[in-house]
């Protein structure tokens, strides 16, 4: 018997579906479904709040960080209570934020604690704004916009390669007009290689294993790598392709919502934290890891030379990860304005770890 199955969509095409094969239309409106606001998000790097208050975005809610007297990151509503202009153009005085407007001054509680006009016989405005609960970790600033009760159960997703003598650093910031679901497919999905041309770390990848949790999904791919970091040298691969050589490496990775994590071999980690806009634009920072662990000459070192080399090295990975970005988002971008156009027309997907992915997203914003 055949058992391929046809998927037929809305404007009458159909699609051939073999066995093994998921057929993702089940999941009709996954485009469409909110965040689970009862996370984390990074919202923006540190070294991107300097002294004036600066505006972000978390799934439609305007939110302004600022520093106050002793260099503490707040986070409030971004709308001024009286006359709802925003408050990211305001000053920080004396640690509070001072509306541009009519000059009236915030708390980091949200409260109006000055007027510059007030009255002798006037008390001041009984209004106040929303707050979130914020933190500064590992280069980022993290917010958590959902239900107080809640908050205790989560924690920022631990980076903690980001402060560790043996790791360089590399940041690109994703902004995509998509839903984030095509971001973290696409990110999940490691038969995307073909994409990347030059840029691409691994090749030949075969899934192996895959385990999903209600907060978690996880696939394991055999993967051939392209680089090797065993020499101080060896870091030149980064830059010049023609030096690097195919062998195999485990490739891991993990939706640990809202973000991601994948290890390739010994020699990277790459992390995405999320900071989904609304339901058409994602904002991501794509952190890349170049591991130095297998230099035990430098670990000798005194601390102070390795961080110097450390720091000194920040970033050196910018344009190999900005072109991966690049290309990523011009295919998600082009999902979604598929999408858009045809909500119904779906393609049939062989990686099962996507199916995975799309419970993972339906179950959380069911929460
Ligand atoms: S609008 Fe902010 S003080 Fe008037
Ligand atoms: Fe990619």
């Amino acid at each position: 018997m055949d058992v391929t199955q046809l998927a037929t969509s809305a404007n009458g095409e159909t699609a051939a579906i073999a066995p093994g094969v998921s057929d993702t239309s089940s999941s009709s409106d996954i485009r469409q479904l909110r965040i689970n606001l009862n996370h984390w998000y990074a919202i923006a790097q540190s070294r991107e709040l300097t002294q004036q208050p600066l505006a972000v975005t978390l799934w439609q809610q305007a939110i302004v960080l600022y520093r106050d007297a002793v260099g503490q990151v707040q986070a409030l509503e971004d709308r001024c209570p009286h006359r709802q202009v925003k408050l990211s153009h305001a000053q920080v005085v004396e640690g509070k934020l001072e509306c541009a407007y009519h000059g009236w001054r915030f708390d980091a509680a949200g409260t109006c604690v000055h007027v510059p006009y007030l009255a002798d016989h006037q008390k001041l405005p009984t209004c106040k704004i929303r707050t979130y609960p914020v933190r500064e970790q590992a280069g980022f600033i993290w917010v958590f916009p959902g239900e107080a009760q809640k908050q205790a159960a989560c924690e920022p997703l631990p980076l903690p390669e980001w402060d560790h003598l043996n790791y360089i650093a590399t940041v690109s910031i994703i902004e995509a007009e998509a839903h984030y679901s095509f971001l973290i497919e696409n990110l999940m999905d490691m038969y995307h290689g073909h994409l990347h041309d030059s840029y691409q770390a691994w090749a030949d990848p075969v899934l192996q294993g895959l385990e999903e949790s209600d907060r978690t999904v996880s696939a394991h791919y055999e993967a051939q790598s392209y680089y090797k970091i065993d020499k101080i040298w060896s870091v030149s691969q980064l830059f010049f392709p023609a030096l690097r050589q195919l062998h195999p490496e485990p490739l891991d990775v993990s939706y640990l919502y809202p973000h991601w994590r994948s290890t390739l071999g010994q020699d990277f980690v790459i992390c995405c934290l999320f900071c989904p806009q609304g339901p058409t634009r994602t904002r991501a920072f794509l952190i890349h890891f170049t591991s130095l662990n297998a230099f035990h000459r430098l670990h000798k070192l005194p601390v102070w030379f390795r961080r110097w080399v450390r720091d000194s090295l920040f970033g050196s990975a910018q344009k190999l990860l900005d072109g991966l970005v690049e290309q990523d988002v011009l295919m998600v971008e082009e999902e979604q304005q598929a999408y858009l156009q045809n909500p119904d027309r779906r393609g049939p997907e062989l990686n099962r770890t996507l199916t995975s992915v799309q419970r993972l997203i339906s179950h959380q914003a069911k929460l």
